[in-house]
């Protein structure tokens, strides 16, 4: 029979992303609803390590729903990924009685998640927290709506001048090796060209597709970048080609960086955390272990680490189908 679970601990890990409060605060009031204690850790794996954590009652997440960031900090552990540092961990859990975990982050914070549960029975459940998306096991992670949101507000700025002094602006966006916000921000704002790291579009047809955008009259243009794009030189390096070889263009870039990753979350995000973390505890309480929980057609689903983070997540490549045709 599965151990009683008493008290989850809850901690969010790898970069941020805006609604991890609110999947904080889902965990806290959750545990507070059932009964069960709830524990939350300082800068992920770290604050485990280091027995760094604080007691979360139902009153400690108030107010955080709406904001941005994450009050518990976030941190990539190096020591985490060392089997001492493991130790360390499991250790900590013990002395304070944490039976189990609700685990806030991307691939990595899975990974890690996955090797503590197959060296330490500590039931561990992975809740999907990151801007990139990039996480097989769900349509949608917590974070990429407001990321897409902050996206767009940026890009339609960046029209406004591009169209006023008649320029050119390669746009880079975060993503790491996948390109949803770029494809999706590059459909929503209307971009010329959409680079993505799933397709490799090839210098020569960019060329080619902004000699045909000059041709076809438009006198301004936006190319939106994700930076993982494999075509083979970095945003910057595309914009002196372009420049060399399309002298008749004015061209600037535009690195949106870390404004992705802050923010108030979107209702979107927020109603995701909220789901998909009371599941995270109600999972624990039922005796499950080991798995993530994602939305996939609208419904909460658990499914193992494994299947969770195939390597194919589905960038959904007939938008870019979907841009050439509106971007004639
Ligand atoms: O995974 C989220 C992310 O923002 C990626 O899009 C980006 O490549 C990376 O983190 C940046 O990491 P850091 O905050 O360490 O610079």
């Amino acid at each position: 029979m599965a151990k009683e679970i008493r008290t989850i601990g809850v901690m969010t890990s790898g970069g941020d992303s805006p609604g991890m409060n609110a999947a904080i605060r889902a965990v806290a009031r959750a545990c507070a609803y059932y009964n069960v204690k709830c524990i939350g850790f300082y800068r992920g794996f770290q604050g485990m390590i280091e027995g760094d954590h604080c007691i979360l009652n139902a009153r400690s997440v108030r107010n955080i729903i709406s904001r941005g960031g994450t009050i518990l900090k976030s941190a990539r552990s190096k020591d985490f990924r060392t089997p001492e540092g493991r130790k360390k961990a499991a250790e900590h859990l013990k002395e304070i009685d944490v039976d189990a975990m609700i685990l806030i982050g991307g691939d990595g914070t899975f990974r890690g998640g996955q090797i503590f549960s197959e060296e330490y029975d500590i039931p561990v459940i992975g809740v999907p927290g990151t801007i990139d998306n990039d996480i097989a096991g769900t349509n949608y992670t917590i974070g990429y709506d407001t990321a897409l949101n902050t996206v767009i507000d940026a890009i339609d700025k960046i029209r406004d001048t591009a169209s006023s002094h008649d320029r050119l602006f390669f746009i880079e966006v975060m993503g790491r090796d996948s390109g949803f916000i770029a494809l999706n921000t590059g459909v929503g704002a209307g971009a010329e060209e959409i680079l993505i790291p799933e397709e490799d579009m090839g210098l020569d047809r960019l060329l080619e597709s902004l000699k045909r955008s000059k041709r076809s009259g438009k006198s301004s243009s936006i190319v939106v970048v994700s930076e993982g794009d494999k075509i083979g030189k970095n945003v910057f390096e595309l914009a002196d080609y372009v420049t060399e070889n399309l002298p008749d263009y004015d061209v600037r870039v535009t690195v949106l960086g870390h404004v992705q990753r802050g923010g108030s979350p979107t209702c979107f995000d927020r109603t995701l955390a909220s789901r998909l973390c009371v599941k995270a505890v109600e999972l624990l309480l039922d005796g499950e272990k080991n798995v993530m929980v994602g939305l996939l057609n609208n419904e909460v689903k658990m499914m193992s680490f494994e299947e969770g983070l195939k390597e194919d997540h589905g960038v959904n490549k007939e938008l870019l189908r979907i841009s050439d045709i509106l971007s004639t």
